[in-house]
């Protein structure tokens, strides 16, 4: 990969990816764009695009892999206290906070049981993708339980009787509902941020980041 070129991680599938391709393209950023690429040069601007799971972009932001990132605010809180508590280093910071990819974390139980509070979940088994969000949560509530984390499906697990219940991302909420869940509680509020990695770029890369967060914000302001 040419070292010269901005690179930018942006999710290759899921609630976040074509979003992202509409906000570069409204950049003025040519993209080719070739099923199962991982990487994709813009034809008219000096950036490459990473398209990767979007667990992985906060990561590769901090350890200066990528330039830029888009990714939501849940992974990017998530993956800063995991490195927080492994004593690894998490040096980015954020450019823009996004007008997309607006989802809420929030604990979800059966449509059966009978939810007073996060008391109600005391010594209870609560599946997530995001057990540090989650122990933070339930710390301030002083409420003990036990973290079964799963990396996807978190929604079956009830069915399952691998938890009694869940902690996940909720957008719409048809998840929930075609599950038979329930939302209890919000915990946390996300939306798409952009962020960029701590190192300072070179002066040619910046020059494109110059170029690129007036655009955005242009672009976000039209659609106010
Ligand atoms: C989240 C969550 C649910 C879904 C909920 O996944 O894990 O699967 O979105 O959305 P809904 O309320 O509109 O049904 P996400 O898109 O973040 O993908 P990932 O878990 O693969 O990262
Ligand atoms: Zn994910
Ligand atoms: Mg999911």
């Amino acid at each position: 990969m040419d070292k010269t070129r901005l690179r930018i991680a942006i999710q290759k599938s899921g609630r976040l990816s074509k979003e992202c391709q509409q906000l570069l393209k409204g950049c003025g950023v040519k993209l080719n764009l070739r099923e199962q690429r991982l990487i994709a040069h813009a034809e008219n601007m000096p950036i490459d695009l990473l398209l990767v799971r979007d667990d992985d972009i906060p990561g590769l932001v901090m350890d200066g892999v990528v330039d830029l990132g888009v990714v939501g605010e849940n992974v990017l809180e998530e993956t800063l206290m995991d490195r927080q508590a492994q004593g690894e280093a998490a040096d980015y910071s954020v450019l823009k906070r996004l007008d997309f990819g607006g989802c809420r974390l929030s604990l979800a139980v059966a449509d059966d049981f009978d939810y007073q509070g996060p008391q109600s979940l005391e010594g209870k088994r609560i599946a997530t993708s995001y057990p540090w969000l989650l122990k933070r949560f339930m710390d301030e509530q002083g409420v003990k339980f036990k973290s079964v984390m799963l990396n996807g499906s978190v929604e079956v697990a009830p069915r399952a009787g691998v938890a009694d219940a869940i902690c996940d991302l909720v957008s719409t909420g048809a998840t929930l509902e075609a599950n038979g869940l329930v939302e209890a509680d919000v915990i946390f509020r996300s939306k798409a941020v952009l962020i960029q990695s701590g190192n300072a770029l070179p002066a040619g890369k910046q020059q494109i980041v110059d170029k690129l967060l007036p655009r955005i914000q242009g672009l976000q302001q039209a659609r106010e």
